[in-house]
């Protein structure tokens, strides 16, 4: 069953009721050899996060999976999961919320001036193709949109409590626009990151697979790596640590 959106950019939309996860409907779509098409449900019964964690996606919310079968190198993948935090980030901001990106790309909106955020959307990119060049990228995108606080995970929040209801139509359509956008001027989406940023400037501690790092975001380097300043424990100059992977 199709959804009829006025989209200003290159994408179809197949739309579903309620599926496992958008992710694996859309992975299906990407070996069959489709290209820019989106995958946008109402519910999720087997919503899938990052580090192979579980993600409530109740009816209401925009469940949303984009295949991209972008010219790059895997290394340049986190950019495209920056522009769609990016895009999300924007869409939630044009309906009124003071949404904003802490690394790697979960979009939050802030609690007090103490770095204190609530989880408003999340990203779950998955991609195939060998060390030099992507087949496919899966961008899955979860905005808890029209969601009550109480089907809400603890830490999270929704359009729904923070601004009211939104049109998820019109929410879909500004999000899949901005993220062509950006995917269309990968240069432009470190600056942008830079714009939304909740962590840089802050104390992080971020696990990553090579073991822990403790310091201050400092920057976001081209690749869309963090870069953290961490204090030597002797005095001398501070060290800087790029982290491409992990979880702050
Ligand atoms: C995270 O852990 O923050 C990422 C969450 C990603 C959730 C979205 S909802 C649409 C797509 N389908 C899934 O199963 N996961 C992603």
């Amino acid at each position: 069953p199709a959804v009829e959106f006025e989209l200003d950019a290159p994408f179809s939309i197949e739309y579903r009721a309620s599926v496992g996860s958008t992710n694996d409907r859309a992975r299906e779509l990407a070996t069959e050899g489709a290209a820019d098409i989106a995958v946008l449900a109402d519910e999720q019964t087997g919503g899938r996060g990052r580090l192979e964690r579980e993600w409530a996606a109740p009816a209401g919310g925009v469940w949303l999976s984009v295949v991209t079968r972008p010219a790059i190198a895997p290394a340049q993948a986190p950019l495209y999961t920056l522009a769609a935090s990016i895009a999300t980030a924007t869409a939630a901001r044009e309906a009124g919320i003071d949404a904003r990106i802490k690394w790697p790309n979960d979009v939050v909106v802030p609690v007090g001036d103490d770095g204190d955020y609530r989880k408003l959307a999340g990203i779950l990119t998955e991609m195939e193709g060998e060390t030099d060049r992507v087949e496919w990228l899966v961008v899955g995108i979860g905005v808890n949109a029209n969601i009550d606080a109480d089907r809400l995970p603890e830490g999270a929040t929704s359009v729904r409590e923070e601004a009211g209801d939104v049109d998820r139509r019109r929410f879909v359509q500004r999000l899949l626009e901005e993220f062509d956008r950006y995917r269309g001027d990968l240069e432009a989406v470190v600056p942008a990151w830079r714009d939304l940023a909740l962590t840089l400037g802050q104390r992080v501690r971020v696990d990553r697979p090579a073991g822990e790092v403790v310091g201050e975001a400092v920057d976001v380097a081209a690749s869309g790596a963090l870069v953290v300043e961490v204090e030597s424990d002797d005095g001398d100059e501070n060290e800087t640590v790029t982290v491409s992977a992990g979880d702050c």
